[in-house]
């Protein structure tokens, strides 16, 4: 599968709590049709928010579904799911995200769970004719409530269309990590002329300590803003295992290789 990895790479390895962050968007079934067959995952959670397109998957425990263009899939591995992420498709477009978000180490061998939300879920607030949020998960200032719960990290996940010309204002937790991704469009952080910094589309920009984010779009943007607490714990991480200790990585191979890991 072709995809964009924004966190989880040499620039940006991790972004405490936020451990991987992919982007896929293709219109030729070549670039996704592969798919992601079955594979592990233990001792974090992975958020999929699909953009366009559909995505069947399926685990090793019996679980099942089809993720709907606007709708969210948050699995918590906790100590182990096998699964495959497959296009439900053959033609057209797919397109969206796969966030990692990391366990505080008493929590990563919980049992694992999920949380699946339909587009229809997601509840969206308007902000005036040009800014519209959807809020994926957490709360926004205004009191709209996403459907993802995860009271370990409270992440923060809003997918904000904003029209050429709006500002954005949101009052952010100071002591979380926060990122914005510009899907579309020119973003500008207002500052004295001089210092006005503009992003660009496909962009990722790490947000320094603050008590709040104050964007305009340049053109009609669409962007990602998410924030979440961060674990300060030590981390072991090989492919789709994220423990915090080597004796913690090594059991989880063994239990992979001794089917264990996504049967108990
Ligand atoms: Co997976």
């Amino acid at each position: 599968v072709i995809l964009t990895r924004l966190i989880g790479q040499a620039e940006l390895p991790q972004l405490d709590p936020f451990l991987l962050l992919d982007y896929f968007e293709s219109g030729d079934p070549r670039d996704y049709i592969a798919g992601f067959p079955d594979h592990p995952h233990r001792g974090f959670e992975t958020l999929t928010y699909l953009l366009a397109g559909r995505m069947r998957h399926r685990d090793s425990r019996g679980h099942e579904g089809v993720i709907e263009p606007g709708g969210v899939q948050w699995m918590s591995a906790g100590r182990g799911i096998v699964h495959s992420e497959m296009p439900e498709q053959v033609r057209g477009r797919l397109a969206g995200f796969q966030l990692w978000v990391n366990l505080p180490a008493k929590h990563k061998m919980d049992s694992p769970a999920y949380q699946e939300f339909a587009p229809g879920e997601i509840p969206r607030e308007r902000r005036g004719p040009g800014v519209l949020l959807k809020v994926v998960a957490g709360v926004s200032s205004r009191g709209t409530l996403g459907p993802v719960r995860q009271p370990l990290t409270a992440p923060l996940y809003l997918h904000l269309s904003l029209a050429a010309g709006e500002t954005l204002e949101e009052p952010l937790e100071p002591t979380h990590n926060a990122f914005v991704y510009l899907i579309q469009g020119t973003l500008w952080w207002p500052g004295p002329a001089a210092d006005e910094e503009r992003l660009e589309a496909g962009r990722l920009a790490v947000l320094g300590p603050g008590r709040r984010i104050r964007v305009r779009a340049g053109r009609d943007s669409q962007f990602l803003l998410l924030t979440g607490r961060p674990l300060h714990e030590p981390m072991a991480r090989a492919g789709p295992f994220v423990m915090n200790s080597r004796a913690q990585l090594q059991e989880a191979y063994r239990d992979y290789l001794a089917g264990r890991l996504g049967a108990d």
